[in-house]
């Protein structure tokens, strides 16, 4: 991929994990999202039918075509889907007329496969007026998006599966046994696809990670003035460097965790250590945040105590916590960051006095990909992971994690880790 190419699909990585076809059956948004980075006039996603191997429009940006409608294959076409090696295939004349596309007298097509570990399952098809419209750079955006768009697509197309057999089961179709035999199967598909989908979150957070390293090792150099001295707007940048650096490092780190945490791979590794070092260390990373917004963070302890735990992991509850206290909360704001043990157990509690959460959100922001509309959730590019893989680092400690908050009056949020 070129660099314009990965940068155009970086951005759109998250937002691509963020659709939700349950609360979007027309599939409008894949195409509103793939639109930011891809040229298209009409787009079109298929189905291949399970029982019968045709296929099946199933979202489509164009009114005259109707959702379910299917086409049969012909054998040819029916083996260039399945067995040709390539990802992304240009469609000749012959496949457009067989999905009955002839008459939208587009020029260019360009057809994705919708596969997980090499078992196709359907196809994206976009269609451009111009003439040779399709360059490489698309190919390989195309390509990069189907993979994810793959994983978001099966679900749904799994579980229109699982509703064809019950049916077929209540009405006598199959018999009992051959049906709870598919379905066992399916369950075990369901359980690889999720697992294939895991490693490959593992394998592209891990790819975007290396170079992002080398960016906030760099900047870091930089701002040291190891090699002569920045001048005011040069420092600034660099600044805007890390700090941009750093949010991007976190989101991918967020994809990754939530892809170990999926996995049940999440290892807690205890140690004991003293809580004010993790706390220094997290004012310390998210020291240029708060300067960027003139926020006072104060930490609040009436002694230091030992705890038995996993410092990388509470550092990352701490973190999450206060880099959310920072940004939900106006210039010139105070977070404070409190730390308390008793011998059966020890709390963290991170104060802001922020924007603050409405009473009938508490349960909610805990779930994954959840992020209330706000002013500072519009301007800060995020994935809304934060609090749910906080609340699972908390768990996997044995211990709870509890919220005190209302709208316009701050949020207190309360970690409690119990000591055997
Ligand atoms: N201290 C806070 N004050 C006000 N709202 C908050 C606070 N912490 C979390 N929230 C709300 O809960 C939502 C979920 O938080 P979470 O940390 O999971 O996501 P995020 O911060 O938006 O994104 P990410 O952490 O993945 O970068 C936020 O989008 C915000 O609406
Ligand atoms: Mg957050």
């Amino acid at each position: 991929m070129s660099k314009l190419t990965s940068d155009k699909f970086l951005k759109l990585i998250p937002s691509l994990f963020e659709i939700n076809l349950n609360s979007d059956k027309s599939g409008q948004t894949i195409f509103t999202k793939l639109e930011q980075v891809i040229g298209f006039d009409e787009g079109f996603i298929y189905f291949l039918n399970p029982e019968s191997l045709q296929l099946k429009y199933t979202y489509k940006t164009h009114a005259n075509y109707k959702i379910n409608d299917t086409f049969k294959l012909t054998q040819k076409l029916k083996s260039s889907i399945y067995t040709s090696d390539s990802e992304i295939l240009l469609p000749d004349a012959e496949f457009i007329k067989a999905v009955g596309l002839s008459e939208l007298k587009k020029k260019s097509y360009i057809l994705a496969k919708i596969s997980i570990k090499s078992t196709v399952f359907g196809a994206i098809l976009l269609a451009k007026k111009e003439i040779d419209y399709y360059k490489e750079s698309d190919l390989d955006l195309l390509n990069a998006s189907a993979c994810i768009l793959s994983y978001v697509l099966k679900d749904l197309e799994l579980s229109d599966v699982f509703k064809i057999q019950l049916k077929a089961l209540k009405d006598g179709i199959y018999e009992k046994h051959e049906a709870y035999k598919t379905i066992k199967e399916q369950n075990e598909k369901i359980l690889e696809a999720d697992k294939v989908k895991n490693e490959f979150l593992a394998n592209i957070s891990h790819e975007l990670r290396t170079p992002l390293n080398s960016i906030l090792g760099f900047s870091d150099i930089l701002g040291a003035n190891l090699y002569g001295n920045l001048n005011h707007k040069q420092a600034e940048y660099v600044n805007d460097i890390k700090i941009s650096a750093t949010h991007l490092l976190g989101m991918i780190n967020e994809v990754l965790d939530m892809s170990k945490i999926e996995a049940r791979a999440m290892k807690i590794v205890k140690s004991t250590f003293w809580i004010s070092r993790a706390i220094d260390e997290v004012c310390n990373i998210v020291s240029p945040l708060a300067d960027k917004k003139h926020i006072k963070i104060t930490k609040n302890m009436s002694a230091d105590f030992e705890v038995f735990a996993d410092y990388q992991k509470i550092q990352q509850i701490l973190y999450n916590l206060v880099s959310n206290a920072i940004k939900f909360t106006p210039e010139n704001g105070e977070v404070d960051i409190m730390a308390a043990s008793n011998p059966k157990s020890f709390k963290l509690v991170v104060h802001d006095n922020g924007i603050g959460i409405d009473e009938k959100y508490h349960g909610k922001i805990f779930a994954k990909f959840v992020q209330l509309d706000s002013a500072y959730t519009k301007k800060e590019s995020s994935t809304g992971l934060g609090l749910t893989i906080t609340k699972e680092l908390v768990e996997l400690h044995g211990g709870k994690i509890s919220l005190i908050s209302e709208i316009n009056n701050g949020s207190t949020f309360i970690v409690d880790i119990p000591q055997d």
